[in-house]
Parts: structure tokens; C-alpha cells; sequence
């Protein structure tokens, strides 16, 4: 990535003053989750290479839109749903991209998040993909989707899926160059509905680097999850191949579920789900029974991602909104890959 050609290109940039770019990116769905980072030797292990490997669908709809120049600022600037805030994870983000594209401007960013940020929808993913994608372009750097999603890693784990659109993978493996997202398939190729129960539009407490670090070190059952997300994230990969509902649905349930018997035994317990988690998990179940096809699962956060089909949506969402505690619901599709925009915040 760090060669001559593209230092000349990024020298010219600068004297150019073609120093901004946007662009815009979905969150992603996690149908098999990433729980869990390889240990690196570094304080935080900051590279985020997965111990599993992981299955998304990129969403429609919900999008972080950002905003990235390089300029002569004494320090890096950034304005995050209108309000300034110093943010440590984004400066390092920054430093990053600063060092692979050889320059030491800083940087003004302008963010903004159509849906509730950190909590449990997934807002760092789009928000680090959408860094990364404009970042790179103000910087000079032309680099291909491998490159983005292995750099949106680095943010946060769940955005190296999120530079793709539709069904994606992100595969296993020991090094930081080999651990990268792949496309299984485009956002047309599979409507699938994603029903999102709002209950709670709060930061979460405790953030997944923390969360995943503490379940690695102190949960009995994260081992046993380890040896089955693989096996699910096949069986996941194959009922998307085939378009097979019920069987992608039946993978989708178990493996949340498998994920939150590690959190929920992690010392002190990451117990994510709120009352209402706990009743629309019962109203869908419910629902099954009934004939409707239905599925949940969630992340870390109180919200219920609830995967349909796109003849149920009216059904399901009639359902949940009649449920103690949902405040609203998303409905999302399946939704494209980060892109850049010419339409700047600033
Ligand atoms: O990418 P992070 O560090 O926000 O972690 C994401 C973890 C989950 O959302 C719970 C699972 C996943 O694979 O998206």
C-alpha cells in the first residue's frame, strides 16, 4: 500500500488543495457474530483481527454521511451530529491513514448518524467505513475495497464488513492483511426484511471492545461459542447460497443467543437485553408458531433485529409495535457498500 506512486499522487493532492472528500455507509446486521479479538501485544488490541469468522447483511436506509479535510489545523477536529466531541478512537483512525498515506495534516470531520448512534445498531460500523472510505480520498490514497475493508477493521472490527453491500463475509485468519471482508452477494440478490425494535436510544454502557475483551478473558462458555460460530457462519453462508429461509433464520437465532451466553457469563455480566429484548424474543417465537416467519437477534445493545421475509413486514411490525416498550421500529433491506459522495458537509 506504501509506495512511491501513490506518495507522488498524495504530494500532488496537497498542492492541489484537493484535500476533502465524502462518503456515505450502511450498518450491517450481523447473522454470525464477531465476539472476540485475537490478542496482539498491544494494549488494546487495536488491530481487531477476529477469532471467528462472520456473516452480514449490509442495511438499507440507516447511513452515517462524513466529511473529511486535510488542512493547516492545529489540531484534528471533529463534529459528530452537529455537536464537537474528542473522540479518541476516531484521532487514531486519523493517525492511521495519516501514516499510510505519509502526511501529518490534520484533519476536520464532520459525521452525522440518520439512526441512534452506539446502541446496539451497529453505528460504529458505518461510521468507521464512511471515515475510512472519505478519509483515504482526502488523503491522496486510491485504494480498492481489500484495502478499505482491512483499514475500517482497524476502527472498528464490524465496519470492514460494511465497504460491501448485500451478504458479506468476514473470514477468519491469524493476520492483519488476510483478515478482510468478501461479498457473498450483491444487495439485489436476496430481500430480506430487517425489522429493528427501538427500545432504547441510550449509549450502551459497556462498548464492544471492552465487552468482547472481558468475555475472552473471563467467560467458561466463550471457548464452546468459538467452535460453533464457524461451524454456524458455514451453515449461514450455505442458506444464503441457497435462499433458504428457515434454515438461515434457525442459524441467525442460535448464534445470537450462543453470543449472549458468553456476554451473559462474562465477569461482571453484560447483560445487554432490557425488558422489552426479553418480550419481543417471546413475540416472535410466538409468531413462528403462528406460521410467520420470523427471526431475532441482537447485538450489544437493547435492540431486537428481527429478520423476514418481505411479504411478513406488515405482520411483524404490527406485532412488535403493540409490544410494551418498543418505541419505534426500522425497516431496513438489504443495502449497498460504502461509496464516496461529491456533496461535502462543510
Ligand atoms: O465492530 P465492533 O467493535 O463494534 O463489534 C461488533 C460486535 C457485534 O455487533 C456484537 C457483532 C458483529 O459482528 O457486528
Amino acid at each position: 500500500m506504501d509506495n512511491e506512486k501513490t506518495k507522488t499522487k498524495v504530494i500532488q493532492k496537497m498542492r492541489t488543495g484537493e484535500v476533502k472528500a465524502s462518503a456515505i455507509a450502511h450498518p450491517n446486521i450481523a447473522f454470525v457474530k464477531y465476539w472476540g479479538k485475537r490478542h496482539t501485544g498491544t494494549a488494546r488490541e487495536k488491530l481487531n483481527i477476529a477469532l471467528n469468522k462472520s456473516v452480514s447483511m449490509t442495511l438499507s436506509d440507516l447511513r452515517t454521511y462524513t466529511t473529511v479535510e486535510f488542512g493547516d489545523y492545529d489540531r484534528d477536529q471533529i463534529i459528530m451530529n452537529g455537536e464537537e466531541v474528542r473522540d479518541e478512537r476516531v484521532i487514531d483512525h486519523l493517525n492511521l491513514i495519516r501514516r499510510e498515506a505519509d502526511i501529518d495534516k490534520k484533519a476536520k470531520v464532520f459525521t452525522e448518524n440518520n439512526f441512534p448512534t452506539a446502541s446496539g445498531i451497529a453505528s460504529s460500523a458505518s461510521g468507521f467505513a464512511a471515515l475510512t472510505v472519505a478519509a483515504c480520498k482526502a488523503a491522496g490514497l486510491d485504494y480498492g475495497e481489500r484495502d478499505l475493508s482491512i483499514l475500517s477493521r482497524q476502527g472498528s472490527g464490524s465496519a470492514c464488513r460494511s465497504i460491501f453491500g448485500g451478504y458479506v463475509v468476514w473470514k477468519k485468519s491469524k493476520i492483519s492483511s488476510e483478515s478482510y471482508a468478501e461479498q457473498l452477494a450483491d444487495e439485489n440478490y436476496w430481500e430480506l426484511r430487517d425489522l429493528i425494535a427501538v427500545v432504547s436510544e441510550a449509549r450502551k454502557k459497556v462498548s464492544s471492545i471492552d465487552g468482547m475483551s472481558m468475555t475472552v478473558q473471563t467467560s467458561p462458555l466463550y471457548m464452546a461459542r468459538l467452535e460453533e460460530a464457524d461451524k454456524n457462519a458455514n451453515h449461514a453462508i450455505e442458506a444464503i447460497k441457497n435462499k433458504d429461509f428457515d434454515s438461515l433464520g434457525q442459524t441467525i437465532e442460535y448464534d445470537s443467543l450462543l453470543m449472549h451466553a458468553t456476554m451473559i457469563t462474562t465477569t461482571p455480566a453484560l447483560l445487554y437485553w432490557a425488558p422489552p429484548s426479553v418480550a419481543i424474543m417471546h413475540a416472535v417465537v410466538d409468531m413462528r408458531e403462528e406460521g410467520i416467519p420470523a427471526y431475532h437477534t441482537m447485538d450489544a445493545g437493547p435492540n431486537v433485529h428481527v429478520i423476514t421475509l418481505p411479504e411478513y413486514t406488515d405482520k411483524v411490525e404490527k406485532r412488535l409495535k403493540e409490544i410494551d416498550g418498543v418505541k419505534s421500529i426500522l425497516n431496513c433491506g438489504p443495502g449497498p457498500g460504502a461509496q464516496e459522495v461529491y456533496k461535502h458537509l462543510f
